[in-house]
């Protein structure tokens, strides 16, 4: 939600900062804007509409800069407008801000600002920070954001700059990431990592309530009482290379055909010599798993889909209750919770404001929390009692596609190591099944290679404006993970319904414009999703059906048919989600969507 960077350094600012912002603009991208120092004043482009529509003006900018801040939105407060894009300036021009996140109060603060005579150009919270700053400021930058900061309320993380202190920047978090990079002769502040790798691959991490100050050859890390912090510095574990497209035509597509890989890699060294299972991360994590009575999965998105395949595994392998509560509708109830109910968070970014909350309610009432993460070292692997990382690689198309399968990878391997620690699973089974996990790569590798009638059929089907994907069981979380997919990307409308529900409603939007794709691999409930296709068909409806290879009736009653590689009823998702994804994105793409930046959406969603 929001990229931000500052750069100070030896390099040319204006190229380093715009490089900086396309390796964030996954997280928004409806405007965007760069402010440079020239070591006397500020200069500031910014444009409406994505990092485009900003690099034909660079050259407006000074080229001697030696530092700057830069921005690209997704927005919250006001619209997507040339003026309510980032950088912020203070009245004269002095100060200027890049903000992620929202101040709640900045009505309040607006008004009062406003009273005592400053004027604002944007409708965005964001810009009271610049004015506030600007208030506080008597020469000392750092003690100016320090002492605006005390005023305001929600999340942020802030990069300022002064035109009177050239070559310093200052960096302030709460509840939206920012992450300090450590150059030789340069440093960086910047909301993710990615950003950094032009110029280093050392970082590291603000925690809530920390603030930083750059220069070119120094930094610093201080608290909210100004007390020096001392962090170690981290190696970025991935390089430029893992953040350019690699010869795929999209990000999103790159990122399914590296699906077998993360579903590897999050499998990987899992297991000891003695054949037990054993999640290295989990380890010392002080959780006691044999007191466990419930298990309650929170998520948002993709990540939700793969919480609700964790309710399916659970309650195969061990007698718990298990629930999935969608994050942003979890806390605010304020449900009962006690340390004998675990909280499983599922986040690619580990930064989904709506998540953490449901962490953090996990720990006021004393419950303990494990994360399902992608990203190492985010605000919810540090804040979780225990985290299980996902190891999928560096996601930059905004639809999920291989954290999903990798989340899916680690709701199985959860499964085991619970049922395992717990004593509800045979040693025996616990290994087998861990190394059937592993022979899936090769069929989510033969899905990939086999793409042909998921192209037939997105070129017959892509002008339809209503899809409805059925699954049931196990695979219903798969129909609603599709549907999601279609949507996000083609801007078709889609459902994903449970096939024996489609009965009670959605039957009646049914007619011969309207496809409805069957997820029907061969399993115990196969003749029941039927039945379902049967009530589709009698009304007239185009039915796609996703089958298992070698099911020689499918083709008597449907349309079309898609085959997936045959494997355990259990572990049909994991080849049902990739072909899934693939017919999104083809239909998508015959439509000409911009697959990696579909309108209106951000991937990291640090607001509630
Ligand atoms: C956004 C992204 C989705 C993602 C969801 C949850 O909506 O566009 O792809 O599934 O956030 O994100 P998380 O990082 O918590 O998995």
């Amino acid at each position: 939600m929001c990229g931000i960077i500052g750069y100070v350094g030896f390099r040319p600012v204006n190229e380093t900062l715009f490089r900086g912002l396309r390796r964030l603009e996954y997280r928004g991208y409806d405007s965007a804007g760069i402010a440079v120092h020239d070591g006397e004043r500020i200069s500031l482009l910014k444009r409406r509409g994505n990092l485009d529509s900003l690099e034909p003006h660079l050259e407006a900018l000074p080229r001697e800069a030696s530092m700057g801040i830069a921005h690209t939105r997704w927005a919250t407060h006001g619209h997507p407008t040339t003026e309510n894009a980032h950088p912020h300036l203070d009245c004269r021009g002095e100060i200027a801000v890049v903000h992620n996140g929202i101040i709640e109060n900045f009505q309040e603060l607006r008004e009062e600002l406003t009273a005592r005579g400053h004027r604002f150009l944007s409708q965005t919270d964001s810009e009271v920070v610049a004015h506030l700053v600007e208030e506080e400021y008597q020469g000392d930058l750092l003690e100016a954001v320090r002492r605006a900061l005390r005023r305001l309320e929600g999340a942020y993380a802030l990069v300022v700059m002064s035109s009177r202190e050239p070559g310093v920047l200052v960096g302030a978090r709460k509840d939206s990431p920012l992450v300090l990079g450590l150059g030789e002769g340069e440093n960086l502040l910047a909301s993710a990592t990615p950003a950094l790798l032009d110029c280093t691959h050392r970082a590291l991490a603000l925690e809530n309530g920390e603030m930083a100050k750059v220069t070119r050859d120094t930094w610093r890390l201080l608290d909210l009482a100004g007390r020096p912090v001392e962090r170690r510095p981290f190696e970025i574990p991935y390089d430029v290379a893992a953040v350019e497209k690699g010869g795929y035509a999209d990000f999103m597509l790159k990122e399914i055909y590296e699906q077998p890989q993360a579903w590897k890699n999050t499998l990987r060294g899992r297991l000891d010599r003695s054949g037990r299972l054993r999640i290295e991360e989990l380890e010392g994590h002080g959780i006691d798993l044999s007191s466990i009575r419930r298990i309650i999965f929170v998520s948002c998105g993709t990540s939700y889909h793969a919480s609700l395949l964790g309710r399916y595994i659970f309650e195969a392998w061990m007698d718990i209750p298990v629930e999935v509560d969608i994050a942003s509708e979890f806390y605010y109830r304020e449900p009962r919770l006690d340390p004998s109910c675990l909280v499983v968070a599922v986040s690619q970014s580990g930064e989904t404001l709506d998540t953490m909350g449901a962490v953090r309610w996990a720990a006021r009432c004393g419950a303990p929390s494990l994360s399902v993460v992608n990203v190492v070292g985010s605000m919810m692997a540090r804040e979780s009692d225990g985290v299980l990382y996902t190891h999928a690689g560096l996601e930059i198309g905004v639809a999920a596609t291989k954290t999903f399968i990798a989340q899916m990878a680690a709701v199985y391997l959860l499964g085991l190591y619970l049922g395992q620690e717990r004593g509800l699973l045979e040693e025996g089974f616990v290994r087998e099944v861990f190394s059937y996990l592993e022979s899936l790569t090769g069929s989510i590798e033969e899905v990939l290679e086999d793409t042909e009638a998921v192209e037939t059929c997105a070129e017959k089907y892509c002008r339809c404006e209503d899809f409805l994907f059925l699954g049931r069981n196990i695979n219903y979380p798969m129909a609603m993970e599709a549907a999601l997919k279609l949507k996000e990307i083609s801007y078709i409308h889609a459902e994903g319904y449970p096939a024996g529900e489609m009965k009670h409603g959605p039957i009646a939007l049914l007619h011969p414009g309207f496809p409805v794709v069957a997820l029907i691999p061969s399993d115990p409930i196969y003749d029941k999703v039927r039945n379902n296709i049967e009530e589709v068909r009698a009304r007239q409806a185009p039915v796609i059906a996703m089958a298992t290879r070698g099911n020689h009736e499918v083709g008597g009653f449907s349309d079309e048919a898609i085959f997936v590689p045959e494997v355990r009823p259990q572990f049909n998702p994991v080849v049902l989600a990739p072909a899934l994804q693939l017919l999104a994105y083809h239909i998508a793409k015959m439509r000409g969507c911009n697959v990696d930046q579909p309108r209106n959406l951000a991937k990291t969603v640090t607001v509630e």
